[in-house]
């Protein structure tokens, strides 16, 4: 999955917490792309094309920012203003941003208790963020529980210490990273549970129509000795004639699972299979295989659906 960090901060050379955050982002994240508005567009004019392309090619999208008067800094709300666009991210046609998983990272200046009722600042920080909660909602992104931390503004000998907003500073990373690896890893992680699953269903001889479900009309499934299947029809015709050879309750283990993730909801997978069962002549076998699967997790119906299915003898 790819993160897309835009950062808003206009005086990033004199930040600590920022910047703290940004580097160990940097240093952590594997796929990430870091675009500073206001380094991009000192002038305030944004490249709108080059905005709306880079967040179509993100998965994740985090808003890495200072909190500036309750609010996010003018070059954010600009961005804002100018990107988020009718037919973009919102109106007709405007989809584009739909289903990107969205986390606002927020560096806070004052004190926790300042944020309270009875606190000088009178409300909760997550009070003061609904705007941009509610445009995430209205763009069909998934909004995720902003993280912020208290106490990052640095007033030489008045305030805080340089080490105090760093440390401070780098644990709020470590949060945010923690966020971006979950994102990134619930995919694979479902994709995972599920082949466990689909091995069950077939430890049991399931009827057919669980398979189906999960393959795609044109699927291409190969395997040893019995050759090349298409599509639904082709599964019908293999999961027979492979059933009528065995009696239930065979067992598949599974080891050397790999899914990665190519492209987008596209996972390619291999794994190691062994296969116990018995005949209907009541003889035990087991069998080697090394499989390797092409696997798209289609978002709208929230499953996976299998491309690719070969086995091969090891
Ligand atoms: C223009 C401006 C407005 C600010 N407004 C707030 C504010 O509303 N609430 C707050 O807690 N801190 C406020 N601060 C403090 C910043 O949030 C804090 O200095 C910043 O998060 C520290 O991050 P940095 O080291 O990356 O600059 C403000 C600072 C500036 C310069």
């Amino acid at each position: 999955m790819k993160t897309l960090i835009l950062v808003s901060h206009p005086n990033i050379e004199r930040s600590i917490a920022n910047k703290t955050i940004i580097k160990q982002a940097e240093e952590r994240i594997e796929t990430i792309e870091i675009r500073h508005l206001e380094k991009l567009y000192p002038d305030f004019k944004i490249d709108v094309e080059a905005e709306q392309k880079a967040l179509a090619a993100a998965d994740i999208i985090i808003l890495q920012h200072p909190f500036y008067w309750y609010s996010v800094p003018a070059m954010l709300k600009q961005w804002f203003d100018t990107v988020w666009t009718w037919g973009f991210a919102y109106g007709q046609g405007g989809d584009k941003l739909k289903d990107k998983h969205l986390i606002q990272s927020i560096t806070v200046g004052g004190p926790k208790e300042a944020y309270t009722p009875l606190g000088y600042n009178h409300f909760e920080i997550e009070e003061f963020l609904r705007p941009v909660q509610q445009s995430v909602y209205l763009a069909q992104l998934k909004y995720h529980k902003p993280i912020y931390s208290f106490r990052n503004f640095y007033a030489e000998n008045i305030w805080n210490s340089v080490t105090e907003v760093q440390h401070n500073a780098k644990k709020h990373a470590t949060r945010l990273i923690s966020v971006i690896e979950n994102i990134s890893k619930s995919n694979t992680e479902k994709v995972e549970k599920f082949i466990y699953e689909w091995f069950k269903h077939f430890d049991i001889l399931d009827e057919n129509g669980y398979f189906t479900q999960y393959l795609d009309t044109n699927v291409l499934m190969k395997f040893p000795e019995k050759g090349e299947f298409n599509g639904h029809d082709g599964f019908h015709k293999w999961y027979n004639e492979t059933k009528a050879d065995f009696i239930g309750n065979t067992t598949h283990d599974i080891n050397g699972l790999n899914i990665k993730e190519v492209e987008k909801d596209t996972f390619q997978i291999t794994m190691n299979i062994q296969l116990g069962a018995t005949t209907i002549a009541e003889e035990k076998l087991k069998l080697d295989a090394r499989e390797s699967w092409m696997l798209v997790w289609d978002t709208t119906s929230d499953r996976p659906i299998i491309k690719e299915y070969f086995v091969n003898t090891k």
